[in-house]
């Protein structure tokens, strides 16, 4: 059943193009160029008179609830707030009639989640969830579901429910700001022609994995990595240090670049590996200049580039171009170099990549 994979992780990596083309599938009628969500259960109106959206969950679906601010925000000028489930259902949140709680989670049955979404039913907010698992608990108590479709994941580590999550995220977005006028016709159609380039770009992204094998080979020793990302792509940084620790068992550590010079730096020399997760675009230059702060302390930098290589990275700086797509698919371009690096991190050294030590695929208790 791994299909000629090692490992269910690889196999699922393998299938984000698939799966993302599922769940396109699932809301777009490409012939009309319309986004129909028949379980949401949610009228794109209402969305526009509610205070604040809520969004709230544990784990990798709360890094996709971080990106799904800046899709939210930056599309439907919505605000909108992100917790952890942990956190959240014990702060007493400001919840009412006004707001929309919106819980993600590959299983639908975590607990913390759970909880959080009860908060949110108790509290008489407009309560939906984006899940990958038909009938799970989430999906049956919020008042209407957004499905991935990645297909069932095996592997502990989440790879391919992460990336239909932020997909998720995208749809929703730019229904509701097509709805609401904050992004035209022409741009609604531009921002589909992105989506339904998106499954190439990651095949593009897939056919080089073997580079990762071999950067991976360098770092089998290491005991520390650091991953920086800025703008849509912080929520990616933190998501690729999640996924080296859980199964390789390196620790690493996710921050916003900018925030590098305010701790982290002390850090850095020549036995952390610095991941980089260099898009262009007005944030480039913010970023060639944290390559330089970690090069002038000895420290080595991988460099996740869009578009191609550049020399402005310094030459000793290992870089991995990924595809150009729009800014806000980026972390999903991004998220698939950083699964394959930690993936044969954790391979090398010889750990049980599908059931890491201590995890468990769904946490059903708090
Ligand atoms: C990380 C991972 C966990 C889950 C978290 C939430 O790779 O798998 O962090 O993301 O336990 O699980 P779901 O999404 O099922 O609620």
């Amino acid at each position: 059943e791994k299909a000629g994979y090692k490992h269910f992780m690889q196999k699922e990596i393998f299938e984000q193009p698939r799966a993302i083309v599922d769940t396109l599938r699932s809301v777009l009628d490409v012939n009309r160029e319309v986004l129909r969500f028949s379980d949401l259960n949610l009228d794109a109106s209402l969305v526009h008179k509610l205070r604040k959206v809520f969004l709230v969950a544990c784990g990798t679906s709360y890094h996709a609830c971080l990106v799904g601010k800046y899709l939210l925000e930056g599309l439907c000028r919505i605000p909108v707030e992100v917790d952890l489930a942990s956190e959240f259902r014990y702060r007493k949140p400001l919840l009412d009639d006004q707001s929309l709680l919106i819980v993600v989670s590959q299983s639908g049955e975590t607990a913390d989640t759970r909880a959080a979404l009860k908060e949110g039913l108790e509290r008489g907010a407009h309560c939906r969830a984006i899940v990958n698992v038909v009938g799970s608990s989430l999906a049956r108590m919020a008042h209407g579901v957004l499905y991935t479709h990645a297909g069932p994941e095996i592997g502990v580590a989440s790879t391919k429910a992460f990336t239909t999550q932020v997909v998720a995220f995208y749809l929703l977005a730019l229904h509701w700001a097509r709805t609401s006028g904050t992004i035209s016709d022409p741009e609604f159609s531009e921002h589909l022609r992105e989506l339904l380039a998106l499954p190439r770009k990651l095949e593009e992204v897939l056919d080089r994995a073997d580079v990762l094998r071999d950067w991976a080979r360098e770092f089998l020793k290491v005991e520390h990595f650091l991953y920086l990302g800025r703008g849509i792509l912080y929520p990616i940084a933190l998501e690729g240090a999640l996924k080296l620790k859980e199964i390789s068992y390196i620790h690493a550590e996710g921050y916003a670049a900018g925030e590098m010079k305010h701790g982290p730096i002390a850090l850095i020399d020549e036995n952390m590996p610095v991941v980089v997760l260099a898009q262009k675009g007005e944030l480039y230059e913010k970023m060639l200049s944290n390559v330089q702060e970690v090069r002038a302390r000895g420290g080595r930098v991988l460099a996740i580039v869009e578009g191609e290589q550049d020399p402005r990275l310094g030459e000793s700086t290992w870089q991995f171009p990924v595809p150009e797509t729009s800014p806000w698919l980026a972390p999903v371009v991004f998220s698939i170099p950083l699964q394959l690096l930690a993936y044969h991190v954790a391979d090398l050294r010889g750990t049980d990549v599908d059931q890491p030590r201590n995890l468990a695929k769904s946490v059903t208790v708090e």
